[in-house]
């Protein structure tokens, strides 16, 4: 085969099983019509008719806004309306005791990129949980960083804080700066939140760890589907531990407007800085826009004008609160329909505590994948596991999925052996 791209380009193959995945899901609906197809690969809410969803009041402020505040520019920083009110919206009632600074980003994707290509070095590690995102790495790859992974969960479900230590330690021995990506509440793809305490106990480590000042320790909370907890103020009481850090370690959270405000496709988001370092933040905020300017250059301006204009007038606010609770509602009954199944069968599951998707571990997950296909069913193929997504699942085809979905396993296991 030819090659005509640069040498650190060369062999890049881009292979998204999900859209694949997705892709058939959408085929099959065509030939059998939807009422015959299960579609649990998309991680977007639709409802119980299997439309996308966007929110009412996001809908409204799209369709009336005048149209130069949509198409033209803005500073590369993004909007300061946008940026004060995702400040506002990321920390709630729980804001640092700390300097704080937000700057658009093309999504949480890109506020997550921006933050590895400055925080680490080429060739480093970059850490994260081993059930993740895989956008994570590609990222990595793309910026000749590596990914490098710790255990999510220990035998009892919980955070696997062993795990956790030993990785950041190791690697701290390796490298002077560490970047590690915690996606907490509703992690994609279990539906694991980190508790307060498991949060105390992790920042007691980073802290311990942050005492040698020759290291740079780098948090990225990715918050994308915080939303949709069960009690969205509360969900943000964690952040209010990262005041008055050690100025080594640096904290930020990858705000994304995809799913808290069904905006998935405009593209918008903002990376936040927090640090008790003036000169940190100031940094911080220099060196992201930088990146910024030379990847995207601006971000959609009508999408950072809704957050602006919601924020800006609280009947707004409240409306697009309950609005998503209505939806958070609609997952939280699907999910509980397929939990409920699950448990009574025996279906082991990992630990969900909402959030888009539901977790099943298995050893052959495209195995799994490709025999529920026979049966019309479309999960997403994990690496460990497969992904079940609640939000896009009507709640009458989750009832008798969670046995499907043990048949699957039972005789992929038995193929095996
Ligand atoms: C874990 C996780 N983080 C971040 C994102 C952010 O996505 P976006 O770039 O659309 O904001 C997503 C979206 O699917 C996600 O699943």
């Amino acid at each position: 085969m030819e090659t005509r791209v640069a040498n650190h380009a060369k062999g890049k193959v881009y292979v998204d099983k999900l859209l694949g995945t997705g892709m058939a899901a959408k085929q099959a609906t065509i030939q059998y019509g939807k009422e015959n197809v299960i579609d649990a690969s998309m991680g977007a809410i639709t409802d119980d008719n299997g439309t996308l969803i966007c929110l009412p009041t996001v809908e409204e402020q799209l369709r009336t806004m005048p149209i130069q505040e949509m198409i033209g520019y803005s500073p590369v920083g993004g909007l300061p309306r946008f940026l004060e009110a995702a400040i506002k919206h990321t920390f709630g009632e729980f804001t640092p005791d700390a300097y704080i600074c937000a700057v658009a980003s093309a999504g949480g994707a890109g506020a997550i990129s921006n933050v590895i290509w400055n925080y680490s070095n080429v060739g480093d590690a970059i850490l994260t949980h081993d059930w993740y995102w895989t956008p994570y790495t590609t990222i990595c790859k793309e910026t000749g960083r590596q990914l490098k992974t710790f255990n999510l969960l220990d035998t009892e479900m919980k955070f696997n804080l062993r795990s956790f230590s030993s990785m950041v330690k190791s690697l701290l021995l390796e490298q002077d700066s560490l970047v590690i990506i915690l996606n907490s509440p509703n992690h994609n793809p279990t539906g694991y939140s980190i508790s307060d305490s498991e949060w105390d106990e992790i920042k007691s480590m980073i802290l311990e760890e942050a005492k040698d000042s020759s290291k740079t320790i780098t948090l990225v909370i990715d918050i994308a589907y915080i939303d949709y907890t069960k009690n969205p103020l509360s969900a943000r009481a964690f952040m209010k531990k990262f005041s008055k850090l050690p100025s080594n370690i640096v904290v930020t959270f990858a705000f994304s407007m995809s799913k808290g405000f069904t905006a998935y496709g405009q593209r918008t988001g903002a990376l936040i800085g927090v640090s008790s370092s003036k000169s940190v933040i100031e940094e911080f905020e220099n060196a992201t826009l930088v990146t910024s300017r030379a990847r995207w250059s601006n971000v959609n301006r009508g999408c950072m004008n809704i957050l602006a204009n919601i924020y800006n007038d609280n009947i707004l606010l409240k409306k697009v609160n309950s609005e998503r609770e209505k939806y958070n509602m609609l997952i939280v009954d699907r999910a509980e329909v397929f939990i409920k199944e699950a448990n009574q069968i025996g279906l082991k599951i990992l630990p969900y505590h909402a959030g888009f998707f539901i977790t099943i571990p298995c050893d052959q997950p495209e195995d799994v994948s490709n025999r529920l296909i026979t049966e019309k069913i479309f999960v997403a193929p994990l690496s460990k596991g497969i992904r079940v997504a609640a939000c896009s699942v009507p709640v009458s085809q989750m009832y008798g999925l969670a046995a499907k979905i043990q048949k699957a396993i039972v005789m992929s296991d038995t193929v095996k052996l």
